[in-house]
Order: C-alpha cells, then structure tokens, then sequence
C-alpha cells in the first residue's frame, strides 16, 4: 500500500503551489506519486467541481453543497485514490474530507455528526495518514487568492467561496485548527505565511518521516 496525504487550509494557504513541489521531491527520490484534488480527479468530478466552484446562475443550498462534495469524494475514492493506493503510489490529495467539515460543518453550520458519518460513508473507510494544515490568517490568504484569480474571467475564475464574507473564512481557519488540535497524531500545522522555499523544507521534512 502507499501513502495517503492530505493538504488543507484556507483559501490562499499555498497548498497547491507545495504539492506541486512535494510531487517532484518525491517523485526524484524515486517514490510513484499521484496528485489529485478534490473535488476533481475524476470525469465526475470535475464535473461536479465546476458546479460548486464557478459563479453560477442557479443557486446551490448548503444542503446540495454538501451532497455534491461527497459525491465528488465517492467517485474519487473509489475510482482513482484506492487504485492508486493499492499500486503502491504516495497519493497526494489537495483538501479531503477535513474541507467538508471546516468549510460546511464551521462554515455553513451544517451538523458536524452528519457531516462525520457522511465523510466516512464517501471516503469508502480510507483515512489520510497525514494531513498537512497551512495555517496563516485570513487576510493574507484571500489576499493571495484574489490576486491569483484578478487575471482570469469571472465565469472561469473557480471563485465562489472566495466571494463569502471574512467571517465565513474566519469560521473555516478556526475550525481547521480545532480538528488539527484533535487530531495531532494525523496533523501537521505548518506557517503558510512564511515563503515557499522554508515551507517546502517543512513539507519535506514531514513527509521523510513517513518513508
Ligand atoms: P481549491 O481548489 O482552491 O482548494 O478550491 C476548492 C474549494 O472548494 C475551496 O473553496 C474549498 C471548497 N471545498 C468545500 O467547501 N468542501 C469540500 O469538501 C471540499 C473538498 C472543498
């Protein structure tokens, strides 16, 4: 069997831009990697991902959201992280069931009970053997994502959580931080405000423990 890891945190943390890395780190040390995302990693997926994440003309309720990320995480699971598992390969996944809890459980106040039985059902029972939390404060995140989408057109941009207000982001940072609080012997909270370089080195330093 692989490894199983997980990336969260906030919008803007920076995880995408470190599984990039950690993805080539590994894969020079001749470890086989797969980097995927949720919700995506699959034709469905992806599908479902741009239901969720464009800004659209029909509205979704917290309710539906919920569904659709579990349904994203089903597929995924069952068509790409298992198989990959089972090959062998270090599955580096960015955001996992703990972004269902702190962005609908924290942040829409969906109950956090069903969103856990939820969570087991659609992760099939598979559960990271790391999660790596960048941790840094709210302004500095939406400042770094609203930046990155400025260049791209509104109907493309993937932005409509970035849209909620600071408080909603403020509810998704703390609630991230009490599952890792939780949760130690599976978290890893690492600084995403300091620069890429020294949290790479973080990242590497953590993933070493695991060969
Ligand atoms: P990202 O590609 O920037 O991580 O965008 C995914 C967005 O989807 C992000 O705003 C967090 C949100 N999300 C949830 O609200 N619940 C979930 O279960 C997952 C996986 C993502």
């Amino acid at each position: 069997m692989g490894r199983f890891i997980t990336f969260e945190g906030i919008e803007g943390c920076g995880k995408t831009t470190q599984i990039r890395l950690a993805a080539a780190w590994l894969a020079k040390r001749g470890v086989p990697v797969l980097a995927t995302a949720e919700p995506g990693g699959t034709p469905l997926g992806l599908k479902i991902r741009d239901l969720l994440l464009n800004r659209s003309a029909f509205s979704v309720g917290a309710e539906a959201e919920l569904l659709l990320f579990a349904a994203a995480r089903a597929q995924h699971v069952r068509q790409a992280i298992i198989p990959a598992l089972r090959a062998g390969q270090w599955v580096l996944c960015d955001r996992f069931h703990d972004a269902t809890l702190a962005y609908q459980g924290y942040g829409r106040g969906l109950d956090a009970g069903f969103i856990r039985t939820l969570n087991g059902f659609s992760a099939l029972s598979v559960s990271p053997d790391m999660t790596l939390l960048f941790d840094l404060p709210v302004e500095t995140g939406l400042a770094r994502a609203e930046k990155r989408t400025a260049g791209i057109r509104p109907e493309a941009a993937e932005d409509r959580f970035e849209q909620e207000d600071r408080a909603f982001h403020g509810r998704i940072r703390e609630g991230y931080l009490t599952l890792a609080a939780g949760a130690p012997e599976r978290f890893r909270v690492i600084d995403g405000a300091a620069d890429v370089e020294t949290i790479h080195r973080e990242v590497c330093r953590h993933l070493a423990a695991l060969f």
